[in-house]
């Protein structure tokens, strides 16, 4: 029980990498609210939760609406009575190349993938001091590191993702909020899984993404739920601004 007495914040929780993860942190303990603008997928995670025993609450929230994202705090306060960990995982992905990006598709990632982790930061970082610290994990990309010309506007917001976690672990470390980035690659989601079926044949693009990797193979949504847990535990008490790879080798070779 890494997460015995803690209260978690996980956005995009009714799917994926969210998904595994309110899972994984109400196993370990942690009261988890789930946090998604999909009622039906979300109220399917706290179901499971319950279903074996956890804690856990659904709360509606549009991640890139200031007036929504303040109420998940609200809510993990009054269902809760604290506020502990922030898992900013809500993001969405819309493929254009950098010129073919419209200013609205540009204006949706942004206000979503960046401004939603800037908004869950804002509310729940005074909510964490108030609880003697806390612990933010944002899902960025390796995509916020290096390019992928077909999703211009992604990148950008993921990059942006990256800096503004430093910012928040430079800012609130010495009151003992800690923030790090994810950076996952390819993970085995309905995201990834709409995007390997554009092509006309899935199963053998799914077989060259595989090669691509040092390890062969995609991540499963538990391996980064995994590393979540570890940035959410006091396992990582000193890791701080950090972005921590999860990417199966993906992004370690040149040629
Ligand atoms: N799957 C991958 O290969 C991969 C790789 C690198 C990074 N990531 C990142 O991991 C995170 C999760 O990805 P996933 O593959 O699990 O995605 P997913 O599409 O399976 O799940 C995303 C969840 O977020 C919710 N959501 C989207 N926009 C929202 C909003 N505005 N407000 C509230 N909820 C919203 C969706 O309803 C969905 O439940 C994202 O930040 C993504 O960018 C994913």
């Amino acid at each position: 029980m890494q997460l015995a007495g803690k209260v978690a914040i996980v956005t995009g929780a009714g799917s994926g990498i969210g998904q595994a993860t309110a899972k994984c942190f109400a196993k370990e303990g942690s009261a988890v609210i789930a946090v998604d603008w999909n009622k039906e997928t979300a109220e399917k995670t706290v179901a499971a939760v319950r279903s074996k025993g956890g804690k856990a609450e659904f709360c509606f929230a549009d991640v890139s609406k200031a007036e929504d994202v303040r109420r998940t705090v609200d809510t993990a306060l009054t269902s809760f009575g604290a506020l502990h960990i922030l898992v900013n995982d809500a993001a969405i992905q819309i493929m254009a190349k950098l010129t073919d990006t419209t200013e609205e598709m540009w204006d949706q990632i942004h206000a979503v993938n960046l401004k939603g982790v800037f908004l869950g930061c804002k509310y729940a970082i005074p909510a964490m001091i108030d609880a003697g610290g806390g612990s933010i994990i944002n899902i960025a990309s390796v995509l916020g590191f290096v390019g992928d010309p077909d999703l211009a506007a992604y990148c950008a917001a993921k990059g942006g993702v990256i800096a503004l976690t430093k910012v928040a672990a430079l800012t609130y470390g010495p009151q003992g909020v800690r923030a790090n980035a994810i950076c996952p690659g390819d993970v085995d989601t309905p995201l990834v899984e709409a995007y390997f079926n554009k092509d006309p044949d899935p199963k053998r693009f799914r077989q060259e993404i595989y090669s691509k990797y040092a390890l062969r193979r995609i991540a499963s949504p538990e391996e980064i739920a995994q590393v979540a847990l570890f940035l959410a535990s006091d396992a990582s008490s000193f890791i701080t601004g950090s972005t921590l790879v999860v990417d199966g080798g993906l992004t370690v070779k040149v040629y």
